[in-house]
């Protein structure tokens, strides 16, 4: 590997020169996952933005595209969705056979004076599958002179009430809007203020409905963006259950009491994962919703130690909604189609685990592109670390402690971490909610990623990092007693 390529994931999508953030403008159509996402061509820091795509046909290995929208007199082109149009409801449609794809977005204007900024929304239409965008000749689709954090809009179409609904960013609350045309706005109805993490801005919003598993009942799930104020510190995103009317979204009851007693809704714990939204048009036949975030953390991202190109996505995820003893809870897991890519399995049951015990390295799999499934039964008095290890003796550490019930990610000992204070000030928690006497997980690594996906889903953390060498040994210990690891299955996945 050169110097750089050393930290470009293997197959996490990756911007092949120059800066990323936000996914944007996600919908599927014709066989094809769309994927654009705020994009800085010109340099590697945050700067104008553009919306770059790429496209995919599973979610996994993608192509980059042309950019597709460039900044213009209205600003430059924030983060924001977009609709397949079938209906031809906008009237934007000059093919026949073939849906208008509508993208609805935020113009960033900058004005006098550093930290003042007009932001309107504005809307774009394709007739070319998403290739190529017109913008509408009479943006913006909102005005607005009043507040100063107003963006991100985000579409869907509310198949109840034959509507578009959208949910907008507001600085501390989420307002929301319907349309028949994708044009003309009302305004609803606005939720959030007091409500949920307030330690940021809000960003990113997201509504949709999720079946609740096994069921007949719905709900709906409104996902929100903070920056700062995660969980582990820095860029996060939360999430509230509840119903919505056409008009407003209301909380849960349940949902809402046990939000005012502790506030541990977040869709990700880990501190790389950030402004993830559903994708359009691609809801699965179970009624789960697919989505990725931005890999990465407002913190620290303009200065992690790659040069030519900033930042990946994480990997696509299915979303689902559970309701157990403990309440409504999202289920996020990789979304299946990762699992075409697995290539060599190594699997072992009853594995005693008394002192750090190595299970696999770099000669059977490699572990810069692997897929680990793990089950303990019977979790009682023991917590254990997982370590992946190199021969520059850097190590990352995650796993469960069992005396604070926190399932945990350290990443202070990784490799390179001192470009930024704040990557490596802590060990990253996130409190187990499950109340399964058996544990589970999914972990998914990259050269530069940690994915885990723990009890089926319900806790996930997502954390990047940066060794100076690839990770070439896995282990695991126990916290202080031995304990048995049922079960652990490794796939190493080929994307050739
Ligand atoms: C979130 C965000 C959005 C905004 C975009 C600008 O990371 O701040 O609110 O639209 O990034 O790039």
């Amino acid at each position: 590997y050169s110097e750089e390529e050393l930290y470009r994931p293997n197959f996490h999508f990756t911007p092949k020169k120059a800066w990323m953030n936000d996914p944007n403008g996600m919908f599927y159509y014709n066989g094809y996952y769309h994927l654009y996402y705020q994009y800085h061509p010109e340099s590697n820091v945050w700067g104008p933005m553009h919306w770059g795509h790429a496209i995919s046909t599973d979610m996994i290995s993608w192509i980059e595209q042309p950019i597709a929208l460039y900044p213009d007199e209205l600003g430059t082109i924030f983060s924001g969705s977009a609709v397949v149009d079938i209906g031809n409801t906008s009237g934007f449609g000059e093919v026949s056979n073939a849906a208008p794809i509508v993208a609805i977005y935020t113009n960033s204007k900058q004005l006098e004076g550093d930290d003042n900024w007009k932001q309107t929304q504005s809307i774009a239409y394709s007739n070319d599958e998403g290739k190529t965008f017109t913008k509408f000749e009479n943006n913006p689709v909102i005005d607005n002179d009043k507040i100063k954090d107003f963006r991100d809009p985000k579409v869907s179409w509310d198949e109840e009430r034959n509507k578009w609904v959208m949910v907008l960013a507001a600085g501390d609350k989420i307002m929301f809007y319907d349309s028949k045309d994708l044009k003309k706005w009302n305004l609803l109805s606005e939720f959030g203020q007091g409500i949920g993490g307030h330690g940021g801005v809000w960003e990113c919003p997201d509504l949709f409905k999720l079946p609740v598993l096994g069921t007949d009942e719905s709900k709906w799930v409104l996902f929100v963006s903070i920056n700062p104020g995660g969980p582990n510190g820095g860029s996060a995103t939360q999430y509230f259950i509840g119903d919505f009317d056409g008009t407003t979204f209301t909380m849960d009851k349940e949902f809402e009491s046990s939000l005012s007693k502790e506030h541990n809704y977040w869709i990700d714990f880990g501190r790389d994962n950030y402004a993830g939204v559903t994708w359009s048009n691609a809801t699965r036949k179970d009624g789960s919703k697919l989505m990725l975030g931005w890999m990465s953390n407002w913190f620290y991202a303009q200065k992690v130690p790659t040069e030519a190109w900033r930042s990946a996505m994480t990997i696509a995820r299915e979303v689902q909604l559970q309701k157990n003893e403990n309440g409504y809870r999202l289920l996020m897991n990789p979304v299946k189609e990762l699992s075409n890519y697995r290539s060599i399995k190594y699997k072992k049951e009853n594995i005693e685990v008394n002192t750090d015990t190595k299970l696999i390295d770099s000669n059977a799999i490699d572990l810069a592109r692997a897929e680990i499934k793990f089950n303990i039964s019977n979790l009682n008095e023991e917590g254990f670390t997982f370590s992946l290890t190199n021969k520059k003796g850097d190590s990352l550490a995650f796993g469960f402690n069992h005396n604070d019930k926190n399932f945990f990610v350290d990443r202070r000992k990784s490799g390179k971490i001192d470009f930024e204070e704040r990557f490596a000030d802590r060990i990253s928690t996130a409190k187990r909610t499950s109340l399964n006497k058996d544990l589970s997980g999914t972990i998914i690594i990259d050269k530069t990623s940690l994915e885990i996906f723990f009890d089926n889903g319900e806790t996930v953390m997502t954390e990047i990092f940066f060794p100076n060498a690839p990770f070439e040994k896995l282990s695991i210990k126990p916290e202080v007693k031995e304990f048995t690891l049922s079960k652990i299955e490794i796939n190493e996945l080929n994307f050739n």
